[in-house]
C-alpha cells in the first residue's frame, strides 16, 4: 500500500484545488464502484449494496492545508495567507510548490532565530526581482514542499491529513467484499477550511450513517499535551471532538467489530479540531455519525508522522465494519 500512499500524498491539492487528487482516486477505483463528481468538487464512489443494509457515507478529504499569494511587492517578495490552519513556526527555512511546479522558499523577516509570531511576518521567494518577473501572482496557491519518506515503519509527508485517510477509504472500497450496505465513499473537498466538501456530500447522499475517516492527534511525543492516543497502537475511535460527539451506536460499531476481529484500538477524545463528521452528522435532520482516526503526530506541519501497521488496521476495521449489517 505505500506505493498508493506515496502518491497520493505527493499530489498538490490545497483546499479548493483538489482536482489532481481526485484524478488519481478515479484511477484507482477503475470499475470497481460507480463514480460521479458534484459540484464541489468530491468524488463519490458508490457501491450498491446485496439489500438489507444500510445508506452509508464515508468521508476522507483530499485537500491539504496550503499558503496563498496575496501580494506580491516591488522586489517580488510574495506576501502569503493560509488556507487552513498551519503552525507558523513551521514555515521559516521551508518551501512551497504552486501547481505548475513553481517553488519558492518561506522565510521570516522579523527574527529568523526566533521564528515568525504571525504569518504577516513571512515571505515567499520565488526568485523574482520584480512583480513583472514573478512566477506567482496574487491568489496562486500552493502547498508545503517535502518528499514522503520512509523511517523504519513510519511513514513521513506533507500531507497524511487526510490523504492517510483518503488511502485506506480507497483501499477499503478496492478489498470490499460484497455488502448488504450501499456505500457512498466520498473523497471530499474544503475539509481544512470548514469541512465544507462534506457538507453538500452528505445533503444530496443523504446517509443513514456517516464514518469520517481522518486524522487525530497524539500524546506520546517529548512535552505533548496528555492525550491517550499514542502512534501503533492501532486505528482510533472517535468518542468526541472540538465539532462533534460521536453517535454512541456508530462508536459501538466501531469498538465491537475492532474486538470481533482482534483489531487493537484506541479511544479518542481530542480537545481541538473536527473532521468530516461534524458536517455529516448536522446535514438535513441529522446522521449517526462517527470517525475513524489514524493516529498522526506533527499533525499541519510539513512532516506529519503515522505508522503503518495503524494505517494497514485501520483498512481492516473499516472493511469490517461496512461488510456487515449494521444495528446502531
Ligand atoms: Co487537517
Ligand atoms: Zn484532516
Amino acid at each position: 500500500m505505500k506505493e498508493l500512499i506515496k502518491k497520493l500524498v505527493e499530489a498538490f491539492g490545497p483546499s479548493g484545488c483538489e482536482d489532481e487528487v481526485s484524478a488519481i482516486i478515479r484511477a484507482e477505483i477503475g470499475d470497481k464502484a460507480e463514480v460521479r463528481s458534484d459540484n464541489l468538487g468530491n468524488l463519490i464512489a458508490f457501491k450498491k449494496g446485496t439489500g438489507g443494509g444500510k445508506r452509508i457515507m464515508i468521508s476522507a478529504h483530499m485537500d491539504e492545508i496550503g499558503l496563498i499569494v496575496s501580494y506580491v511587492d516591488k522586489k517580488g517578495f510574495a506576501r502569503i495567507g493560509s488556507i487552513g490552519g498551519i503552525p507558523i513556526a513551521t514555515l521559516t527555512g521551508g518551501r512551497a510548490r504552486f501547481a505548475d511546479g513553481t517553488v519558492g522558499v518561506l522565510y521570516n523577516e522579523k527574527d529568523a532565530w526566533k521564528g515568525p509570531e504571525a504569518l504577516s511576518d513571512c515571505y515567499m521567494d520565488t526568485g523574482a526581482t520584480s512583480p513583472e518577473d514573478s512566477p506567482v501572482k496574487v491568489g496562486d496557491v500552493a502547498c508545503l514542499h517535502r518528499p514522503f519518506e520512509v523511517l523504519g515503519n513510519r511513514l513521513v509527508s506533507k500531507a497524511m491529513d487526510d490523504r492517510i485517510g483518503c488511502a485506506v477509504a480507497l483501499q477499503a472500497l478496492l478489498e470490499m467484499p460484497s455488502s448488504p450496505n450501499d456505500l457512498f465513499f466520498v473523497f471530499s473537498t474544503q475539509e481544512e477550511v470548514g469541512c465544507r466538501g462534506a457538507m453538500v456530500a452528505a445533503f444530496g447522499i443523504e446517509p443513514e450513517i456517516g464514518v469520517a475517516v481522518d486524522v487525530t492527534l497524539t500524546g506520546d511525543t517529548p512535552q505533548a499535551k496528555p492525550m491517550s492516543v499514542e502512534l501503533g497502537k492501532g486505528p482510533a475511535i472517535k468518542v468526541k471532538d472540538a465539532g462533534m460527539l460521536a453517535h454512541p451506536g456508530v462508536k459501538n460499531w466501531m469498538v465491537a467489530t475492532a474486538e470481533k476481529l482482534q483489531i487493537p484500538f484506541q479511544l479518542e477524545v481530542l480537545t481541538g479540531g473536527t473532521t468530516d463528521a461534524y458536517t455529516i452528522q448536522t446535514s438535513r435532520d441529522g446522521v449517526a455519525a462517527g470517525c475513524l482516526s489514524i493516529p498522526t503526530r506533527y499533525v499541519h506541519s510539513p512532516s506529519e508522522m503515522v505508522d503503518y501497521d495503524d494505517v494497514l488496521n485501520s483498512v481492516k476495521l473499516l472493511v469490517g465494519m461496512l461488510e456487515t449489517e449494521i444495528t446502531i
